[in-house]
């Protein structure tokens, strides 16, 4: 189990053992890859609990989805596009979970016709569901009154967070579960994505005392997600020993408490797939504007918004064409195409643009984005009038198409000009 600290490499040739150069004769930058065998290993890294739910929302694409279902995984879903991907992967509907804070209409009436098991994060979805499915089993997502992210943003408990069942109003929803004839089988917390073990560990005690409170219809207690991953030289992993004997200990605790067994769930999203994820782009131009020299690549923040959204760090390496690497370093900003200020991969929260010291390049060479394998892609968008861009998945080395890069077709796919007297 990995808890050393990570180190990355400034220059790069290859990904999961095939070169770059030949990654991008075959589909042009900018290109996603993943790593299969990284996520094969994150998912042997969390084989203690027993089950691991994978929260799509990091990256969704079906042919990733599909692996996951081969390697035991089940899936969590947040809409009705999520739960028909988990479906067209190959996931049967009993391994989906529906968890969200609202049922928009489209949702219940899914929910209600494939039988979908779902993890109620706001009290009226209680009552919804009992009307829709009378005799409904749910699980109840708490909110334990704290929560901790890698960004306010991304923080999911406490006050301020819209996310969960407000921990004090526990009793009331179990009247309502009565009342609309609901079993409450399930109770589940998630305080945060890329949050720490500290926080994290804080969750089992919230979690025992609000499952006393539920009693002996629970049959399954969840520890949510949010397991951070090293984004950073020298950052290390969590102790997932020591996470799991924490949350087992929880766990036989409460079924001493209610005299059967529990099943211990985790529901993690970024641990499994950011570190298999790479956005490969070109460097198009380089340029010196006062103190500082800027590398503008072919990929911009609609393509990996992580670093305008929360100032989030990517590690970046250098791809030299011809393989004609210099070691020389300079201290750069790395920016993409996007006619906005804020289009800049290597900025610090709050919009500061900052530098990064990485391998001399010139326009041609390739800049390689690493650990962008989670809530990556799926945050993309076609801002710009940009295409979004392909998903190729590396595999036993192979490379597999899972997503074709758009076209303009695509771009304005369901636009229409309207009829005019002018
Ligand atoms: N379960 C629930 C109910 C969630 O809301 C989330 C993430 C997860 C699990 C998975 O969390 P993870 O293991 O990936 O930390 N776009 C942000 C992250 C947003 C997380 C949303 N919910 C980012 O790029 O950091």
């Amino acid at each position: 189990m990995p808890i050393a600290s990570k180190t990355f490499e400034t220059i790069r040739s290859e990904i999961a053992g095939i070169p770059i150069s030949e990654i991008v004769a075959k589909f042009g930058t900018p290109t996603y890859v993943y790593d299969m065998a990284v996520i094969e290993e994150r998912v042997r890294d969390l084989a203690a609990f027993d089950v691991i739910r994978y929260a799509q929302k990091a990256c969704s694409n079906i042919g990733i989805l599909n692996r996951l279902n081969k390697l035991g995984v089940v899936v969590d879903a947040v809409s009705v596009g999520e739960v028909k991907r988990a479906l067209a992967a190959g996931f049967e509907t009993h391994n989906i979970v529906f968890t969200a804070d609202v049922f928009d209409r489209e949702a219940l009436a899914l929910v209600k016709e494939l039988g979908l098991h779902v993890n109620c994060g706001s009290p009226d979805m209680i009552e919804q569901l009992g009307n829709a499915v009378p005799g409904a089993s749910v699980t109840l997502r708490i909110n334990p009154g704290f929560g901790h992210g890698h960004s306010q943003k991304t923080n999911t408990g406490g006050p301020q967070s819209k996310h969960g069942i407000w921990h004090e109003d526990v009793v009331d929803c179990l009247r309502k579960a009565d009342l609309y004839n609901v079993a409450v089988t399930g109770l589940h917390m998630h305080i945060g994505s890329g949050t720490d073990l500290e926080h994290l560990s804080q969750v089992c005690s919230a979690l025992e005392t609000i499952a006393l409170q539920v009693g002996r219809t629970l049959t399954t207690i969840s520890a949510g997600g949010g397991l951070p991953v090293p984004y950073r030289e020298g950052q290390t992993y969590v102790d997932l020993d020591q996470y799991y004997s924490l949350w087992d200990t929880t766990r036989k605790r409460l079924e001493n408490a209610f005299g059967h067994p529990l099943s211990l769930e985790i529901e993690p999203g970024r641990y499994l797939v950011a570190e298999s994820g790479f956005l490969i782009a070109e460097i198009r131009a380089v340029k010196g504007m006062g103190e500082n020299t800027f590398y503008l690549l072919d990929a911009g923040f609609n393509d990996l918004a992580r670093p305008i959204l929360y100032g989030a760090y990517h590690p970046i390496s250098i791809s030299h064409r011809n393989g004609r690497a210099t070691k020389q370093m300079v201290d750069v900003v790395v920016g993409g195409p996007l006619c906005e200020s804020g289009d800049i991969f290597t900025q610090e929260e709050g919009g500061f643009v900052a530098k990064r010291s990485l391998p001399a390049a010139s326009v041609g060479d390739f800049l390689i984005l690493e650990v962008a394998g989670a809530y990556g892609f799926v945050m993309a968008s076609n801002y710009n009038g940009r295409y979004r861009v392909p998903e190729v998945l590396l595999e036993n080395g192979k490379m597999h198409c899972i997503r074709t890069r758009e076209t303009f077709e695509d771009l304005i796919r369901g636009e229409m000009i309207p009829p005019s007297s002018l």
